[in-house]
């Protein structure tokens, strides 16, 4: 039976990605990885939409983050952090442990921040380093709409912003250049559609005045080491080859499709998911001028166990979709719908999800989702 993998990242890896893996490991300061390197980084570039400067660090997203932090944060840094669910959490709990001072602006899980939020708490607070945020809650289901807008603030305040988008570069639009993004961060392993362990970053000439005045917390992710590399199109520490061979065949593929027709599928695979999963009866997560192109975050159904329905969904239908997190994780489930998605898989899995749900006994016009989402994908 074919499992397919419907969770919110890891996503299904196309065999070319996976078979681009094989090819032998190389000499990482060496000629051949000389080429790889500079053909990632014109390829992370056009996904990030920048001019730059970009990394592909060892590391799975968190290290990302975590790279960003330890290298724009020092002591006492005030930064502006709007939390509305798990990963926006950790950015805040990281800012902390960097010795940050964290400015929170709590928002209700399954909505996102709004410009007017950061306006509004910019007017009260003083000496304001940083906006930190992350563009797409993996959590909740819930985007940041109006991000350009948030650029705008962070250039007028002198803000370094700080972009998690993790779950939504390559599935949303995010020009990092044109929304005055200084510090990016995504990994392989969501809309890129390659396995997990890479976490690009993209690092704007404005944060570099930052990093490199005060230098990096961190010895692994030290981005100055890292740009003085760069120069001779070497990185400081062993990249993970496969990897690299595996962002390399992502890349290019994002290139023959072209990104914004990657944006726009994901966008009407998503809303195929909100059409058919309302044609069901299940009531969605995130409010709906927040929901994701991503990740579909929807409550449990009444009088159902939603551990059987996922289980049931996998062992009969051979689709796996994730449960909730954090402080709604008994009460949510996701689709992850990024990546390698089309009609294809859409279907397949809102047709396992009805079956499932048909046999426990949950009430509803059997067939409704699966035509719903066909019709919304016409
Ligand atoms: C928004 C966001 N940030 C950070 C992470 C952490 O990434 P990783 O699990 O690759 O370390 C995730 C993972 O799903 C995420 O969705």
């Amino acid at each position: 039976m074919q499992h397919l993998l419907m969770i919110p990242g890891p996503t299904n890896v196309p065999a070319r990605i996976m078979n681009a893996m094989s090819r032998p490991i190389i000499n990482h300061r060496g000629p051949e990885f000389y080429e790889l390197y500079d053909s990632i980084l014109k390829g992370l570039k056009y996904a990030f939409q920048t001019e730059n400067d970009v990394f592909a660090l060892t590391a799975s997203g968190t290290g990302g983050v975590e790279c960003a932090i330890a290298n724009i944060v020092t002591r006492g840094d005030r930064i502006i952090v709007p939390v509305n669910g798990e990963f926006s959490l950790r950015v805040k709990t990281n800012v902390e442990r960097l010795g940050g001072v964290p400015i929170e602006i709590p928002v209700k899980w399954g909505e996102a921040p709004t410009a007017g939020m950061i306006e509004e708490a910019l007017e009260k607070e003083k000496d304001v380093k940083g906006l930190f945020v992350v563009s797409n809650e993996t959590s909740s289901g819930a985007a940041i709409k109006d991000l350009e807008d948030m650029g705008k603030i962070s250039e007028k305040h002198d803000l370094i912003f700080f972009v998690d988008a993790i779950s939504n570069l390559g599935g949303d639009p995010l020009l990092v250049d044109k929304w005055k993004v200084d510090v990016c961060v995504t990994c392989s392993q969501k809309c890129l559609a390659c396995p997990p362990g890479l976490s690009p970053i993209s690092i704007s000439d404005n944060s570099w005045k930052k990093i490199e005045k005060n230098g990096s917390q961190s010895f692994y992710f030290d981005l100055p080491k890292y740009k003085s590399y760069l120069q001779r199109k070497e990185t400081p520490n062993t990249p993970c080859i496969p990897l690299y061979y595996a962002l390399d065949e992502g890349l290019r593929m994002l290139n023959e499709e072209g990104l914004e027709n990657r944006i726009i599928r994901h966008e009407k695979c998503a809303n195929a998911f909100y059409t058919a999963l309302e044609a069901i009866g299940l009531e969605l997560f995130a409010r709906k001028q927040y929901r994701s192109n991503t990740v579909i975050a929807f409550k449990n159904p009444r009088g159902v166990d939603a551990g059987a329905m996922r289980r049931m969904m996998i062992e009969k239908y051979g689709v796996e979709i994730a449960a909730g997190m954090g402080a709604v994780r008994e009460t949510t489930s996701r689709i992850g719908s990024m990546g390698i998605v089309s009609a294809k898989e859409v279907e397949e899995t809102v047709n396992a999800l009805e079956k499932s749900l048909s046999s426990l006994g949950f009430k509803f016009e059997s067939g409704s989702g699966v035509a719903a989402a066909r019709h919304s994908l016409k």
